[in-house]
């Protein structure tokens, strides 16, 4: 009964095989690192998108980190499989990751704050009805705690009576940054049942990771902590950024700068110097959906008041998009109506193609809003994904024609009225602002959302420039 496909039937037989559901961000670069560090195992990647699995078994991969590449080039074809394979790579696995998307639901019950779990619930059903004996099931979606609780419901009601055991092992990579957190993890959590059983299937996922990562810095607990352990990761983090962020907003007004403050503040050993970079706000696919999941667990647990208190964090980041949006309109005489505006950058951090929940969306709608013509270059966002996002106020007025992708950043810049650094690309360091300032309608401005530039030479050149967190121009 063990099916083989097109794209898998070149499998080598090994004693332990992986099956990851999910050739995403997590998935893809994840199971490449497994399979380059353990070359004895196989492990095949399934994907019900099959153009996602044809752009990994391609030389262009879908997504884009630094080092994926050459791991893949390693690994794809000896012991690393992409395929639609589905029901095939379940039924030849001894463990199952779970790498599927958790986006917070959009209606029904919890509406606007939960994660929608059918993707979860919908493999969960298919592990249990393809396999055809228990298995190691893990968890590496970002899930509200309890759910390991709902997939074992699930796998455990299977018409075989096989016995499955469910992991917690969240992912704590970045995108941008992935094959280095990958191969040198912080930690790596793990959580599982305290029974005999479930101590054993931990045991077994520890001496898969231990092939590389210290074992020191692998930390096991019960499911319940693992799982919540994810979500308060997260939320701290974006707490820094909207901590930082809030003060950026009080340094504006005071003539303070908030990157000599976040130097200050974070050479004390206990705060630490790392994610206190102000900017025009965090984004990415996880901090908001995790914020919003724990709150919603919060609410649910009762306790409206820490609730509350974390809703703070994403109150702060809708903030601070919507005031560089609002400054960009002040400063350029409280209208942009038919101006153009080049933005530089659209994915939401540097060195990804990743544009989910960037600020620039954020920016781009409003300035969209006020009329104007955006003309946007980034380095790895395709063009297509970046006018789906902002396609959400297409029908207002056939606002689309006033989007223009281009893939040079001086041809984004000529003719524009400003330009809007919307993302920390290296590149931008290094372009020539004076070429860019020569092209420009006068008076010329700059709006810098990331504070990579020197601004007092942007203004030496003649813009009128603005950063975050600074009083005003030439401050
Ligand atoms: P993603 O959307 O990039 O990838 C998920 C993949 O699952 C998609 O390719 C989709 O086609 C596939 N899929 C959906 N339903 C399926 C099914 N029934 N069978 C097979 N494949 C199916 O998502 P991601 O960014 O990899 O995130 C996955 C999870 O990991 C989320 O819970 C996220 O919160 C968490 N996470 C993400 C990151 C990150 O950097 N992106 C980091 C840590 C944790
Ligand atoms: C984040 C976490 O850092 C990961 O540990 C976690 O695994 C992941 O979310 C997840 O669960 O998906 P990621 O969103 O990929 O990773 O990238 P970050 O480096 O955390 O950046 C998030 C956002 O914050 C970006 O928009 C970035 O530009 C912004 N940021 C980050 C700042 O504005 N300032 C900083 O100092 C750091």
């Amino acid at each position: 009964m063990k099916e083989d496909n097109e794209n898998s039937s070149s499998m080598v037989p090994s004693t332990l095989e992986i099956c990851c559901i999910g050739a995403g961000f997590v998935g893809g670069p994840h199971m490449a690192m497994l399979a380059y560090k353990c070359p004895d195992i196989t492990v095949s990647v399934v994907d019900v998108d099959s153009k996602r699995v044809a752009a990994w078994n391609s030389d262009k991969p879908p997504i884009f980190e630094p080092g994926l590449d050459e791991i893949l080039g390693l690994v794809r074809g000896r012991n690393l499989f992409f395929s639609t394979d589905i029901k095939g790579g379940i039924y030849r696995a001894d463990i199952i990751f779970m790498c599927l998307p958790t986006p917070t639901k959009s209606n029904g019950l919890g509406a606007g704050f939960a994660p929608d779990l059918k993707y979860i619930e919908n493999s969960a059903r298919q592990i249990a009805d393809v396999s055809d004996s228990g298995k190691i099931v893990v968890e590496k979606s970002t899930v509200p705690v309890r759910t390991a609780e709902s997939i074992r419901r699930i796998l455990n009601a299977n018409e075989r009576n096989a016995r499955f055991q469910v992991l917690s092992n969240p992912e704590f990579l970045a995108e941008g940054t992935a094959i280095a957190d990958l191969e040198n993890p912080d930690r790596v959590l793990i959580g599982g049942d305290e029974s005999l059983e479930g101590t054993q299937a931990i045991g077994k996922l520890v001496e898969i990771y231990a092939k590389w990562v210290p074992r020191e810095r692998i930390i096991t607990t019960n499911l319940w902590s693992s799982e919540l352990s994810k979500l308060t990761a997260n939320a701290f983090l974006a707490q820094r950024l909207s901590s930082i962020n809030s003060i950026s907003m009080l340094c504006e007004e005071t003539g303070a700068n908030v990157d000599e403050v976040a130097e200050a503040v974070g050479a004390d050993s206990r705060i630490g110097s790392k994610f206190l970079k102000s900017s025009v706000g965090f984004g990415g696919s996880c901090f908001k959906k995790d914020i919003l999941n724990l709150i919603y667990l919060c609410e649910s647990s009762g306790l409206s008041e820490v609730a509350e208190y974390w809703r703070q964090v994403v109150v702060m980041n809708s903030l601070q998009r919507r005031r560089f949006s609002s400054r960009i309109v002040k400063e350029l005489s409280n209208s942009v109506s038919g101006k153009r505006i080049a933005i530089l950058g659209f994915s939401f951090k540097k060195d990804t193609n990743d544009i989910r929940e960037s600020a620039a969306i954020y920016v781009c709608r409003d300035l969209l809003k006020e009329e104007a013509s955006l003309s946007i270059y980034d380095p790895r966002a395709l063009s297509e994904e970046i006018k789906n996002a902002l396609s959400i106020i297409r029908s207002e007025a056939g606002l689309r024609d006033k989007i223009e992708t281009v893939s040079d950043p001086y041809q984004a810049c000529s003719g524009a009225h400003a330009v809007a650094v919307m993302t920390e690309w290296d590149e931008f360091k290094e372009l020539d602002f004076k070429r860019i300032f020569d092209s420009m309608k006068k008076p010329a401005f700059l709006f810098d959302g990331r504070n990579i530039l020197d601004l007092k030479d942007i203004e030496e050149i003649g813009f009128h420039a603005f950063g975050i967190g600074r009083s005003s121009e030439k401050a």
